[in-house]
């Protein structure tokens, strides 16, 4: 039999994804299963992009321009600087969803064997990616402890290597909804220009953002331009993760140059989902306010209900809307598939993400898992109620 390549042996599976099968069995079984395992938010998607789909006059769903429609990138232009960014449509290329600006993020700067930095409890797929590309993470840990504030910068230059060419961030964070300061991203930037690196931050959560704090872009830290690439989406901001759009920007010409030969291979992003894009650019600013409220709620009830529970600590998001959870349990991949296939309480159950999949250092994060507190607010304290019921019973 042909073999699959080696490439294909080391993918790793998504924790976020590989419980679903266990998942549809309880289902089936009859129980009520509470997703708190993906980030799909049950938001209403805004209705000027919704409406947009609805009128089109397209007669032929053609091809739009590798780098995306001229049209909404001028608009996009707009939506950042209305955030104190500064861009031309020429740094922005539009790509399917923030994880193909990451893919093309990742070819145009990286080759095989090359070392990316990268923060670690970080977005599970950033390990696909990489093994994708067939570049190398090269994990720097922020503690649950700490609330996972960046670790001193020092420890990310003792890792630097002659191999090393990226450090990617999350801002604000999944899994940890950790919001990094002015101050942590002056601190980084200052080591990317010293070591001549790239600092790609991962922005997509850029718009959820609690407690009056205020969100920094690297895109804002100035004397970066060169160094400095933002993966952008609309899934979460919109609530559109089905439209697949998302851009990658940078003011670095070479980069944008080499971003681009990806993304005329792969043709064009999505036509009649930039149409739905471009409108949902004219949200009104109550939509916003409205969601963040919502937000802001889901996550104090969520962590103050998570403390109540003996032996569960948890840090304290300030943005997007995940958190890392540490239970009293040994290993939350066993505790994530018996509360699928084993237990229930009162017929209900939950689906976690088990967080070992988010670390790329082996053995941590056994005892953690990530929520998503995607929920309303009477699912959400149901589902910690079912959480803290089965930790009662739970044997290692
Ligand atoms: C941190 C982060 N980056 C990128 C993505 C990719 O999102 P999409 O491809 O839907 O834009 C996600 C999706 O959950 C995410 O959480």
């Amino acid at each position: 039999m042909p073999e699959i390549s080696k490439k294909g042996h080391n993918m790793p599976q998504s924790p976020i994804r590989k419980l679903v099968p266990y998942a549809e069995e309880a289902t089936k079984k009859g129980k009520k299963v509470y997703y708190l395992n993906i980030g799909q938010p049950d938001i209403k998607t805004p209705t000027i992009a919704m409406n947009a789909i609805k009128s089109s006059s397209l007669d032929i769903l053609a091809y739009s321009r590798s780098e995306g429609s001229e049209e909404y990138r001028k608009k996009i232009v707009k939506y950042y600087l209305h955030n104190n960014i500064d861009l031309t449509h020429n740094d922005i290329i539009v790509t399917t969803g923030g994880s193909e600006a990451l893919l093309f993020a990742f070819g145009s700067i990286m080759d095989e064997g090359d070392e990316i930095i990268i923060p670690e409890p970080f977005y599970a797929n950033y390990n696909g990616f990489s093994t994708s590309s067939g570049i190398n993470v090269v994990p720097v840990i922020s503690k649950i402890e700490n609330n996972f504030a960046l670790p001193p910068i020092e420890e990310f230059e003792k890792l630097i290597t002659p191999n090393t060419k990226a450090i990617l961030i999350c801002n604000p964070g999944n899994p940890t909804g950790y919001l990094y300061s002015k101050e942590e991203i002056k601190k980084l930037a200052s080591i990317v220009k010293e070591h001549d690196l790239f600092l790609i931050a991962d922005e997509v959560y850029r718009e959820f953002v609690y407690d009056g704090i205020e969100h920094y872009s690297i895109l804002q830290e100035s004397g970066l331009e060169e160094h400095a690439i933002v993966v952008d989406s609309v899934s979460k901001r919109y609530s559109m993760c089905g439209a697949r759009i998302g851009y990658l920007v940078s003011k670095n010409r070479d980069v944008i140059k080499t971003a681009l030969k990806f993304a005329q291979a792969r043709l064009s992003p999505p036509t009649l989902a930039q149409i739905a894009s471009e409108a949902a650019l004219d949200t009104p600013q109550s939509y916003f306010d409205d969601v963040i409220t919502e937000y802001v709620k889901r996550r104090n009830i969520l962590t103050s209900e998570l403390e109540k529970i003996e032996g569960v600590t948890v840090a304290k998001p300030n943005g997007a809307f995940y958190c890392i959870a540490e239970l009293p349990v040994k290993n939350s991949d066993d505790f994530a598939r018996w509360l699928l296939q084993s237990f229930d309480y009162n017929n209900n159950t939950v689906m976690v993400a088990p967080a070992a999949g988010f670390y790329s250092t082996p053995g941590v994060g056994q005892n953690q898992i990530r929520i998503a507190y995607v929920l309303n607010e009477e699912s959400l304290r149901t589902a910690v109620k079912i959480l803290a019921e089965a930790l009662k019973v739970y044997k290692d």
